[in-house]
C-alpha cells in the first residue's frame, strides 16, 4: 500500500528514532561489519574470556598445589598456585616449545606415568583436540587419586582458522565429556557470560569497556567461557 506523504514522513521519523535508540544501546558493541579485533580483544585490552577464566581459577586456586601440569606455558599455575606448587611441568604436543618440560600427544600412547600429578590446568586445549574421549581419559590416568583437573574452553567466541580450533563447548557437552572418565558426581561445571559480553566477545571488545556488574552477570543462555573442575576419585 502506498503511504500518504504526511504518514510517510511520520513513519520515517519513527523509524529513525528507533535506529538512533538502537545505535545508542549498541554504541559500545561497535557498528560495522568487522569486529574491533581479530585477536579476541587481546590486542586492545583484557579479553573477556580470559577475565572469566581468571574468575574460575581464582575460585579453585586451592586445588593448584603439589605436582602440577599446565599446557604451553606455566602462567596460570604460577599465578594461582603460588607457594603451594612443589613441582611444575609444562606440556606441549611437539618439540617446538622451549618452555615445555614434557612433549607428548595425550591422545596417543606416551611415557607419562599414571598417577603423577596433583593438579592439571588445561585451559583452551580441548577445543583443539579431535579425539576428546582419548585425551580426557589420559588426563584422568595421569592424575593422582584425589587429584584435580581444571578445564576451560570457549563457547561463544571468534573462530581463528589458523589455530586449529575444532570445537566449541556448551556446559552440557563439557560435563558429558568429563563425566565419562571422572564420573558425573565428580564434575562441576561453571558457565560465565551473558548476552552483552557474548556479543562483546565476538565484536572484539574487552573487559575495560564494560562495568563490573555487566561482566559479572551470568545468563545461562549465553556462556562465553565454560569451565569445569573434575576430581579423580580416591581409590
Ligand atoms: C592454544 S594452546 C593453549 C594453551 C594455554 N594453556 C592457554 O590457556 O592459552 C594449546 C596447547 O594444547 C596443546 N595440545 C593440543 N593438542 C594436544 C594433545 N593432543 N596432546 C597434548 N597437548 C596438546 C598444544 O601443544 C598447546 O600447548
Amino acid at each position: 500500500m502506498l503511504l500518504r506523504p504526511a504518514q510517510s514522513v511520520a513513519r520515517r521519523v519513527r523509524g529513525l528514532l528507533k535506529i538512533s535508540r538502537a545505535t545508542a544501546t549498541r554504541g559500545r558493541l561497535a557498528l560495522g561489519i568487522k569486529p574491533m579485533s581479530y585477536r579476541w580483544g587481546e590486542d586492545r585490552g583484557f579479553p573477556i574470556h580470559r577475565y572469566y577464566l581468571d574468575c574460575f581459577l581464582d575460585q579453585y586456586a586451592r586445588d593448584i598445589r603439589g605436582h602440577c601440569l599446565e599446557f604451553q606455558d606455566p602462567a596460570y599455575v604460577l599465578h594461582f598456585g603460588g607457594a603451594a606448587v612443589t613441582k611444575l611441568d609444562v606440556i606441549h604436543i611437539d618439540d617446538s616449545n622451549p618452555r615445555a618440560t614434557l612433549v607428548a600427544d595425550l591422545t596417543k600412547p606416551n611415557e607419562i606415568p599414571a598417577g603423577l600429578f596433583d593438579c592439571i590446568v588445561c585451559t583452551h586445549v580441548l577445543h583443539m583436540v579431535y579425539e576428546l574421549g582419548k585425551i580426557v581419559a589420559e588426563l584422568h590416568r595421569i592424575l593422582k587419586p584425589g587429584g584435580v583437573l581444571l578445564v576451560a574452553v570457549p563457547c561463544v567466541s571468534m573462530w581463528e582458522p589458523r589455530e586449529h580450533e575444532l570445537w566449541r563447548f556448551t556446559p552440557e557437552g563439557l560435563e558429558l565429556v568429563l563425566a565419562n572418565a571422572f564420573g558425573a558426581s565428580n564434575v562441576t561445571v561453571h558457565a560465565f557470560g551473558n548476552s552483552l559480553t557474548a556479543a562483546g566477545e565476538i565484536r572484539g571488545l574487552v573487559v575495560e569497556e564494560f562495568t563490573e556488574e555487566e561482566v559479572r552477570y551470568r545468563d545461562e543462555h549465553f556462556p562465553v567461557e565454560v569451565c569445569a573442575r573434575a576430581l579423580k576419585a580416591s581409590s
